[in-house]
């Protein structure tokens, strides 16, 4: 459906995208991830005609983006990071105004669909500016649906949203995707393994990783890692303790009675380490399970 092809974007003399490579199949979600400033933005307006690539191709439903972009653009419906809304206008009206700018057939009723689609219809004669963030992320899907686009492309579409309009957002995207193909940028971990079938993740314009959200999590998850802290213990052997544990692999001394505890992955050796201090006599602190920030992840991803 989609190929992208040694794609590169220089911005001045920066090197934003760096030989970017990959397919999507009809009816993929798949998952852009990334930290900020990886390129995911760049990537997504080369992918819908909005900026040249410096080299590099794309292509979509065979057609090419740079010599086809009128037949490109309508199979894609794009979801920019900031949606260009106007706050005097209403739902219905600005719907309006997108689909006669982009020249839509059976405009009320592509207008009537859309809505319906992402659930706004009962907000139709609201003023843009007195909806909620999370409305209005729903606004900004529905001019990207006007034109009934095979593909949608969607930049951060739950940046920004409070944790239950992110759940919203989130039900929305997996039930467009019934009929559609998406491809969703995000630098949030948790949103690709809730939403997607795919990922795709990009550090400094290239593409370090690609799997399903399970393969990935099990290639991250080589072991599972315990944050210990410890009050009135004698280092040494507390760190001797650790280390004499069945299915402990490593033990990370951080000084001032904290440690890290690697442990084989799929064991919780929370109550067993509890257990052993408390005979001891020492005190517990702490005691909890080290999540692996992004950056940790791509570190560990890009050095493998
Ligand atoms: N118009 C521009 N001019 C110069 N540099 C840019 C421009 N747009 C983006 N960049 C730079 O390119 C890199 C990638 O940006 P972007 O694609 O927006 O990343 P992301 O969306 O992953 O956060 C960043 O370092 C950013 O500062
Ligand atoms: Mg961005």
């Amino acid at each position: 459906m989609i190929h992208v092809s040694n794609l590169t974007k220089h911005y001045g003399d920066f090197q934003a995208l760096k030989n970017v490579s990959f397919d999507v199949a009809k009816g993929e979600i798949l998952g852009f991830l990334g930290p900020n400033g990886a390129g995911k933005t760049t990537t997504m307006r080369i992918l819908t005609g909005y900026m040249p690539p410096t080299s590099g191709t794309v292509t979509v439903a065979g057609y090419d983006v740079t010599t086809d972009s009128l037949e490109v653009r309508k199979r894609l419906g794009y979801l920019p990071e900031t949606v260009p809304l106007y706050p005097e206008m209403t739902v219905w009206g600005y719907l309006d105004f997108m689909a006669r700018l982009r020249g839509v057939d059976k405009r009320e009723r592509r207008i009537d669909e859309a809505m319906e689609k992402v659930r706004i219809a009962d907000h139709a004669d609201v003023m843009i500016g007195k909806l909620s963030k999370g409305y209005r992320q729903r606004l900004g899907l529905a001019q990207a649906l006007l034109h009934d686009p095979e593909v949608l492309i969607l930049d951060e579409p739950t940046i920004g949203l409070d944790p239950r309009q992110i759940i919203e957002v989130r039900e929305l995207i997996r039930g467009l995707a019934q009929d559609h193909t998406v491809i969703l940028s995000t630098h949030i971990l948790p949103e690709v393994s809730q939403t997607c079938t795919r990922v795709l993740i990009i550090n400094e314009g290239q593409i370090v990783a690609e799997g399903t959200p399970e393969r990935l999590m099990a290639r991250l998850k080589g072991a599972e890692r315990i944050f210990v802290q410890l009050a009135g213990a004698d280092g040494n052997e507390a760190r001797r303790l650790f280390q004499s544990m069945d299915g402990i692999l490593a033990v990370d001394d951080k000084g001032n009675g904290a440690y890290e505890v690697e442990c084989a992955l799929g064991t919780d050796k929370r109550p067993e380490i509890a257990r052993a201090v408390v005979n001891r006599g020492w005190g517990l602190l702490e005691l909890r399970p080290v999540g692996m920030s992004l950056e940790e992840i791509f570190l560990k991803l890009t050095t493998e």
